[in-house]
């Protein structure tokens, strides 16, 4: 049976892409140290899945532990090869991701994302496995950008939380055997295959409302915190700022169902599998863009829920506008959302409302 390695994968992308995996005919051994998520996530998951409780059982080995731990990491490996088995791929989404945090607590940063990804890829040339999938961000191309953004645009992280996926991607190219993270397909010398999948903005849930976002500490990004206001939990948004470069002055984010984030990590892997080794490096945003003002207004229209807001000042390395070209994802893994701004809304308050504490 074809084996992936999922790490962080009780998470608010993880937990959708393993049940799409899941879905796939994939046997999945489930990594989290649940600093960030739940476990009631994967429970969830596997009740969600096409498949028979017994099967969920054979099909998911759920283990709670840290990236950073060889040993762990080791035993995963090693538990795979007495059953027979390999791990064909990992998918590697755990991760710090908070950009304010990152700048108090920069070390725990550098240490989970470098160092765990660092540990990770030992793990995986011991034990044969030269293929990853990993999480990036369309932070990687910092704020100067009014345009849709291409995958040969220049890397100029301003936080470190982007940093460290910059750091974490020239890591990988370098491992492939590849010169450099502004192209979006080269072969890997090195017999490596690995995709660096850059996200815009994720959002929504899964339609059935039973897993989703889940933020520990008070959320700082919009669809959050609309919800909050959405439940009654937050009276109102404060919209940063009013006079950005944009068509009502308010920013412009490419918003992205988390669902169609999850299909393109398997279109990703079926690329990678099919094909020579080699490196990717893809946006993937839907290429349309909405601003908060038009957020709210859709919201509205959607749901039926006033969101009450007020204009502040900008926040600190905000950007006027932060859209995909999602050319490169089409040409190179086929793969376009397709899920609009509506069911972004529709599903994320259809899971807020059903899970207004989250999975507690
Ligand atoms: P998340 O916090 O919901 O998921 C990350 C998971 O990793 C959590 O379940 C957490 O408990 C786990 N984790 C963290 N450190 C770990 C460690 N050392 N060992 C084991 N598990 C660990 O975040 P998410 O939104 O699902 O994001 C997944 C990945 O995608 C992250 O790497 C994030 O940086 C990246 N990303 C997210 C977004 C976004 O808007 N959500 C955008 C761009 C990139
Ligand atoms: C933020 C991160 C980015 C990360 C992304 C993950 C910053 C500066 N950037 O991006 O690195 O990859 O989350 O999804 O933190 N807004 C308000 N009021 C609010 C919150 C947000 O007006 O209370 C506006 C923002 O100014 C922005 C838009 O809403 O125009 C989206 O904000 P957010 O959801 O935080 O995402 P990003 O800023 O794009």
């Amino acid at each position: 049976m074809r084996c992936l390695l999922i790490t962080g994968a009780a998470g608010f992308i993880g937990s959708h892409t393993s049940l799409v995996l899941l879905n796939a005919g994939y046997k999945l051994f489930l990594l989290d140290n649940f600093s960030n998520s739940s476990p009631i996530a994967l429970e969830r998951v596997g009740r969600l899945s096409n498949l028979s409780n017994e099967k969920v059982k054979e099909r998911m080995t759920i283990v709670n532990g840290d990236i950073r731990d060889f040993s762990l990491l080791e035993n995963i490996f090693l538990s795979a090869e007495k059953n027979g088995e390999k791990i064909i791929s990992v998918f590697h989404f755990a991760g710090l991701k908070a950009v304010g945090e990152s700048f108090e607590k920069a070390f725990d940063y550098w240490d989970n994302n470098v160092g765990g990804t660092i540990a990770l890829l030992k793990a995986m040339e011991k034990y044969s496995c030269r293929s990853i999938v990993f999480s990036s961000s369309a932070t990687v191309y910092g704020t100067k950008n009014n345009k849709a953004l291409i995958e040969t645009d220049p890397i100029s992280p301003i936080n470190p939380y982007g940093l460290t996926k910059a750091t974490i991607e020239k890591m990988l190219a370098n491992i492939a055997g590849c010169h450099s993270t502004r192209v979006a397909k080269q072969t890997s010398p090195r017999g490596w295959r690995i995709a660096c999948l850059r996200y815009f903005n994720p959002a929504g849930a899964h339609p059935s409302g039973e897993i989703g976002e889940n933020p520990k500490d008070i959320p700082n990004n919009l669809f959050p915190l609309i919800n909050q206001v959405a439940i009654e939990k937050k009276e109102s948004i404060t919209i940063f700022g009013q006079d950005w470069p944009t068509p009502d002055g308010t920013g412009i984010r490419d918003y992205v169902h988390v669902m169609d984030i999850a299909e393109g990590h398997k279109a990703a892997l079926d690329t990678l599998i099919s094909s020579n080794p080699q490196l990717l490096i893809i946006n993937l945003g839907s290429g349309e863009g909405t601003s908060v003002l038009d957020l709210i207004k859709i919201f509205k229209l959607s749901i039926g829920i006033d969101i009450p807001y007020r204009f502040g000042p900008r926040r600190n390395g905000d950007t006027a506008i932060s859209l995909a070209n999602p050319g490169e994802a089409l040409k190179f893994i086929k793969w376009k959302a397709k899920r609009n701004i509506e069911e972004i809304c529709r599903d994320s308050w259809n899971w807020q409302h059903q899970n207004p504490m989250g999975y507690k």
